[in-house]
């Protein structure tokens, strides 16, 4: 490198430089006095590619397994959207809630592909009801035809990348993860997304499989996706039995260098992890899609045993003042205290990656499992938090916005 940098240049350089003023000047006086155009190309857009929120409406209602429905959901023309914003297989759709007197929001990934908004119109999403849940009950039974749908803009970032991604994928998932793959899978035979896909997906038996016959078809017709099933509980004849391994994962791995995808339950990922670290694969060819990692907190080893059963008191305060003070159980995040209480509250991902719903913590403890914490340096020094991955461990005063 060399020591010394030179700038060749002439006096007209420096005339011209000493002239910047009065011409802009010069420019401004010129300029019409009526404002500018209010929409620019430009904008209209970076408003249908990243609209701030999508009306829709469900379309048609789907029963796809035990306890699991798929929404066909649809623009809303008569509420302003006219379009479906464009989605990268992988991400999800936030939807608004409006359950009593609480507003919250739950992610939903699409699981249908990129044609199927940009040429028919239509996003496809799974919800699987959870026992006793708050939002998944509320959607089973008050959903139907025509129930209109607030929702975000596609969000997350667990997509396949090609400047970060190797173009040979594995895939490894359960019934949890399985709309992400099945979004994968039906991009790949459509040429939206130009990857190879080797899917690994591990379920207890063959009748709990979902899209099982969707994804062999897809199989047969497309040279670049394969899938193979793993049944733990059931011997079926040409199918895994077992667990996924890295032997498994090696037998049918491709000989180039490869990415993996995995986007599962936490059971599935407690199960893998250990596998996938003996391959020895560099750092960035693991993505991890930790949406559905943490459902009970007392199961996550590093959980403080002395806090079950718990609650603790939380003052919460909005510009300045205090606005509510919530009980917050130990084994509950914050956000979800706050959503109770009626309190809107901002979230997106719901498992701290976004960070759409930070706060800041002025006084007491909370507890943020391994593995969720996405905040800066810069954050944590000022005590930032993200509720949806923070539990109370003591008496606490938090800011949100
Ligand atoms: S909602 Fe995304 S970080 Fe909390």
């Amino acid at each position: 490198m060399k020591d010394k940098l030179t700038v060749n240049s002439t006096l007209k350089d420096f005339s011209n430089f000493v002239r910047i003023p009065e011409h802009r000047k010069s420019v401004i006086n010129q300029a019409l006095s009526t404002p500018t155009k209010k929409n620019y190309v430009v904008n209209s857009n970076a408003n249908f590619l990243h609209p701030d929120v999508q009306y829709l409406r469900v379309k048609e209602v789907i029963e796809s397994g035990a306890d699991e429905r798929c929404y066909i959901l649809v623009p809303d023309t008569a509420h302003g959207t006219g379009k479906l914003a464009f989605f990268r297989p992988g991400q999800y759709l936030s939807i608004t809630l409006n359950i009593g007197s609480s507003v919250v929001t739950r992610p939903f990934t699409i699981c249908s592909s990129p044609y199927d908004s940009s040429d028919k119109d239509f996003y496809m999403i799974k919800v699987k009801r959870v026992i006793h849940g708050f939002a998944t009950n509320h959607i089973f039974n008050t959903w139907q035809k025509g129930t209109e749908i607030v929702a975000s803009a596609p969000l997350g970032n667990f997509y396949y990348q090609p400047l970060r991604d190797y173009p040979f994928l594995i895939g490894i998932t359960d019934n949890d993860g399985i709309p992400t793959f099945l979004s994968m899978a039906r991009a790949i035979e459509e040429k939206s997304l130009d990857v190879n896909l080797t899917l690994f997906y591990s379920c207890r038996e063959k009748s709990s499989a979902i899209f099982m016959e969707e994804l062999l078809e897809i199989q047969k017709r497309t040279r670049n996706f394969k899938v193979i099933f793993v049944f733990s509980d059931e011997k079926v004849e040409n199918y895994e039995r077992g667990f996924i391994t890295k032997q498994l994962i090696e037998a049918y791995a491709p000989p180039e260098n490869y990415s993996i995808f995995i986007d599962g339950s936490s059971q599935l990922l407690k199960l893998i992890s250990t596998q996938i670290a003996e391959l020895n694969l560099e750092r960035k060819a693991v993505r991890l899609n930790i949406g559905s990692q943490v459902k009970d907190i007392k199961t996550i080893p590093d959980f403080p045993v002395e806090s079950i059963g718990k609650s603790f008191e939380c003052k919460v305060k909005k510009d300045g003042k205090v606005i509510a003070t919530i009980n917050c159980p130990a084994d509950e995040t914050i956000l979800v205290a706050l959503e109770r209480a009626g309190i809107p509250a901002l979230s997106h991902c719901r498992v701290g990656s976004c960070g759409y719903c930070r706060a800041r913590l002025t006084k007491g403890n909370v507890f943020i499992p391994n593995g969720v914490d996405s905040r800066k340096l810069a954050d944590t020094k000022h005590g930032i938090i993200h509720p949806c991955v923070s539990y109370a461990m003591s008496d606490l005063t938090i800011q949100i916005n």
